[in-house]
């Protein structure tokens, strides 16, 4: 049996390119004692992958040159020498971008299906879905009548934050790149307003929608977007930053001049890194799967087939080509 590896030959100045990996083959490992064998059906590319081509160390090590592109997959035990695990069990964790992958069962989560599909517990209900959770409520802390400024929020990230942030009675507002995403966050995800950033002026459409100024920004972007959601903060506000996709590939990144704001505004800037609440997950999870049946929270996924795709698929996060949760399907 042979296994189909995405691996990592050259590190991006800038745009991630087809050319910084290799699609390869090469015969399945035997299982040791305490492995066991999973045969990936989904890929998750998120935009952290982008981080992770980079040398050196920022909360993880960058992925060694040569060696299997790191990502989060969810695939199928199809053959176990490990006690805690079963054949036939669906689990996920960050087991690369390959079509079988070895495990010693650190990390791993079981995925229940009766919860949501395989594919849910790369997205809602995976690892960005728990960067929405953790972020707005443990960070952002939000109160019912408050109003929520997201940027990027018609991603997973972006749009699991806005529903939650519905259901706890704030007004939400979210940025963009395309109408079609902005009709999706007012019409499925229940937001009050969104803002096409390549078409509008986000500044004046902010003091229209938010005239007591916001109370949260959940920045998935960073950059200039920054600088305005900064001017544009309520007294005793929280700026939750999540990510800033906006300068993963420029060096150096583009810092905030607004930051005085911070002192006028008396407000917070607080980071999340999702990884700090992985022994809280299954709570989320409880909670987020029971939103989704009730069809309180919506989400959206772009499935890509063929783990030959993986870096033309990676690519869509930063063109703003995928419209929901990027996915490859092995
Ligand atoms: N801190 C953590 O623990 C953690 C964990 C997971 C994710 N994150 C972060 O959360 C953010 C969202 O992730 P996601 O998985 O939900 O991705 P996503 O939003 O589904 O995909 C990325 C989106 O970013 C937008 N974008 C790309 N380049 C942009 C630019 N120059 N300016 C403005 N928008 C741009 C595009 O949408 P448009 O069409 O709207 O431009 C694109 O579709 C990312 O910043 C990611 O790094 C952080």
């Amino acid at each position: 049996m042979n296994n189909i590896i995405v691996a990592l030959v050259a590190r991006p100045e800038g745009m991630v390119k087809e050319s910084d990996f290799d699609v390869i083959s090469k015969p399945v490992e035997a299982l040791a004692d305490n492995q066991l064998l999973i045969k990936n059906e989904f890929l998750s590319l998120d935009p952290a992958i982008r981080g992770w081509m980079n040398e050196g160390t920022t909360y993880i090590k960058g992925v060694e040159l040569g060696t299997v592109m790191r990502c989060f997959s969810a695939g199928q035990i199809i053959e176990s020498r490990h006690p805690d695990f079963k054949e036939g069990e669906y689990v996920a964790g960050l087991l690369g971008a390959q079509t079988y992958a070895l495990s010693d069962g650190k990390g791993l989560s079981r995925c229940n299906i009766d919860k949501g599909a395989l594919s849910l517990h790369l997205g809602v209900l995976g690892m960005p879905g728990m960067t929405a959770y953790f972020g707005l409520l443990e960070k952002g802390k939000p109160r019912e009548g408050e109003t929520v400024f997201i940027s990027g929020a018609a991603g997973v990230v972006g749009s699991t934050v806005g529903q939650i942030a519905k259901i706890k009675g704030c007004k939400v507002i979210g940025t963009a790149g395309s109408a079609s995403k902005c009709n999706y966050l007012i019409n499925d995800c229940g937001f009050d307003a969104a803002i096409n950033y390549k078409e509008e002026n986000v500044h004046e459409a902010l003091q229209t929608h938010c005239p007591d100024g916001i109370h949260i920004f959940y920045d998935n972007v960073g950059g200039p977007l920054l600088d305005t959601a900064l001017a544009n903060l309520a007294r005793g506000a929280r700026v939750v930053i999540c990510g800033a996709i906006s300068q993963y590939n420029k060096k150096p990144m583009y810092g905030p001049s607004n930051y005085m704001k911070i002192v006028t505004a008396r407000g917070y800037i607080n980071g999340i890194i999702v990884f700090d609440y992985i022994h809280e997950y299954p709570k989320a999870v409880e909670e987020m799967s029971q939103w989704l049946s009730e069809g309180k929270m919506k989400t959206k996924e772009h499935v890509v087939s063929g783990i030959e795709q993986f870096a033309s698929a990676v690519k869509m996060l930063f063109t703003g080509d995928n419209f929901g949760k990027l996915l490859l399907q092995v």
